[in-house]
């Protein structure tokens, strides 16, 4: 269980498990579910490129496997603030509230939230498909 504060501690933390050899970018990301549940997830590479698997998405799938249905926010913290890429936005999306109203912290190598946005901000006439 966790609140806000808890979610941005914690995606900064997360950088430091990141299996990035490749590409030493760094990323770390956190989850708070609707039900206040938090998780983290780092990014993942692997010698076939193309296996790599972003922070966002394992924070996201370790989640479902637990047991989360909705999104309540996101954070990600990166060298830069950088923002999450277009597979990150959708599957993110696919677990938020019809209206898209997540929050999105984006934090840089000091730990500061550089972004405040909305997955609904990052991903326009995101694609649904609801059950
Ligand atoms: N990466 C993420 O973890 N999240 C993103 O949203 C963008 C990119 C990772 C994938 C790869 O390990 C490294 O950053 C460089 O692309």
């Amino acid at each position: 269980m966790g609140n806000v504060t808890d979610m941005l501690r914690l995606a900064y933390a997360m950088r430091n498990n990141a299996y990035a050899p490749y590409s030493k970018y760094r990323v770390g990301a956190a989850i708070l579910t609707d039900d206040g549940q938090l998780i983290g997830g780092c990014n993942v590479e692997n010698a076939s490129y193309g296996l790599c698997n972003c922070a966002e998405r394992t924070a996201i799938f370790s989640a479902v496997a637990l047991g989360m249905k909705r999104l309540r926010a996101v954070a990600v913290a990166t060298e830069d603030g950088g923002s999450p890429c277009g597979a990150c936005r959708q599957v993110i999306w696919e677990f938020a509230p019809d209206d898209g109203a997540v929050p999105v912290y984006l934090i840089d190598r000091t730990g500061e939230v550089v972004r405040e946005t909305t997955i609904a901000e990052l991903l326009p006439y995101g694609f649904r498909l609801r059950p």
